[in-house]
């Protein structure tokens, strides 16, 4: 048998073993590597104005727990089987120190403590041996946060740099990224690392987004100088995740610079290319609700009062405009957008068929991070970004700039 036929018998898709990939960028559950890396930090996983006095079912890192607001206005996030025989909370009423399970009237605090028992006497005097369990939350820049892990290894709430020094009349809006079908379903099915990483996937912006499906952010000048042409890019580690660094020339001759970031263990914050110049102003969350299913949470800098952005006016899809939600099956092959490339792969990236080149290198650079990281904590220490110091700052270096062309002074 000659090389080219050998090669050929190995290729036959006959031969082509069962794809698999690393649990550890995809496993978020309590005790996998990744899993308990994530649970380290404080994740955001709701808005506001979610918590209510109507209980409300959530679904983060692998857990289902109940969301409730009682009337005393402070969010608790609790298991949801009743510590007596197992009601799930979702049906409990809430109450205004608490919740009280529908079927026979327990109720609990936001800390998970039993305050009530009807049908026992005195109320239940034994109800103090009764612990509902809780996860600690805050309120925070309009969304709600938990802090899953360890309660001995519980860090201070982070400080974000470039939410650092706001101004009286500013303030950080949460929304989500896309929660009415505007680029993608809600929850996105698939896991959580695929979109993570894509925030370092600078060469798809040219190709995805402009060359094969239309310049999908033409609804934004600003926006349109991402597309241009290919960027030259250096990726970097930094203190808290990996930078893209990517230099485009732009039609008049100046030169455009971005510094988009992906930070532990599951934030992106790019160049502000939907706004102006200068230093980062958004956080995305990628907010991961199992293994197969994630949501991204937005919180942006802004002038106070300020409305969330339209999407349809900074990401279409087709010449018509549409939102991904009206497209035919056929203009989704036709106009694709991030969520065809990205849930198209699977639930899952399958690493072991991938072959990565020099333009992956960003997307290898974080996978090694975070693969660090999830060590770190495995072997008992505490990862980047992590602090107990109310003091300690979290860096984030995301930036746009504009040079003048050369030999021109600005
Ligand atoms: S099952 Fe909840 S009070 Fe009995
Ligand atoms: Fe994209």
């Amino acid at each position: 048998m000659n090389e080219d036929t050998s090669s050929e018998v190995a290729s036959h898709a006959y031969s082509h073993p069962a794809p698999n990939y690393d649990p550890t960028l995809i496993n978020v559950g309590k005790g996998r590597p990744g899993g308990e890396l994530l649970r380290r930090y404080w994740q955001p996983f709701a808005l506001a104005g979610e918590a209510t006095n109507v209980p409300r079912k959530i679904r983060l890192l692998g857990e289902d727990l109940i969301l409730f607001r009682p009337g005393n206005g402070v969010a608790g996030l609790l298991y949801p089987r009743c510590m007596h025989r197992g009601t799930n909370l979702f049906f409990g009423r809430v109450e205004d120190d608490g919740i009280r399970c529908c079927y026979h009237g327990w109720k609990y605090d936001v800390v998970g403590r039993c305050l009530d028992q009807p049908a026992e006497p005195g109320g239940g005097r034994q109800r103090a041996r009764v612990r509902q369990p809780w996860y600690p939350v805050v309120e925070r820049y309009g969304a709600i946060w938990a802090y899953m892990g360890p309660p001995d290894k519980q860090p201070v709430f982070p400080r974000f740099s470039i939410f650092e020094n706001m101004t009286a009349d500013e303030e950080v809006l949460s929304y989500y990224l896309t929660r009415n079908g505007e680029l993608a379903p809600w929850p996105e099915d698939f896991c959580f690392f695929a979109l993570y990483e894509n925030a370092l996937d600078t060469h798809h912006v040219p190709i995805l987004h402009t060359m094969i499906s239309g310049p999908q952010f033409s609804g934004n000048s600003s926006a349109g100088r991402q597309s241009v042409n290919f960027p030259k890019v250096q990726w970097k580690s930094t203190e808290n995740g990996v930078v893209a660094i990517a230099e485009r020339k732009l039609p008049d001759g100046s030169r455009h610079i971005s510094y988009s970031e992906a930070l532990m263990p599951n934030l992106i914050s790019l160049a502000p290319f939907f706004t102006k110049n200068g230093p980062g102003n958004e956080l995305f969350w990628v907010v991961p609700w199992d293994d197969d299913n994630h949501t991204v949470l937005m919180m942006k800098r802004q002038k106070k009062g300020t409305p969330a952005p339209d999407n349809r006016k900074i990401f279409t899809f087709g010449p018509d405009g549409k939102y991904w939600s009206e497209l035919t099956p056929e203009e989704h092959q036709r106009y694709p957008g991030d969520y065809e490339a990205e849930a198209s792969m699977g639930k899952h990236v399958m690493h072991s068929e991938e072959h990565l080149v020099t333009s992956d290198f960003g997307v290898a650079l974080l996978r090694r991070r975070f693969r660090e990281q999830a060590k770190v904590v495995a072997d008992g220490g505490d990862p980047v970004g992590v602090s107990f110091d109310p003091n300690d700052i979290f860096k984030i270096n995301s930036a746009a700039v504009t040079l003048a062309p050369e030999g021109v002074s600005a």
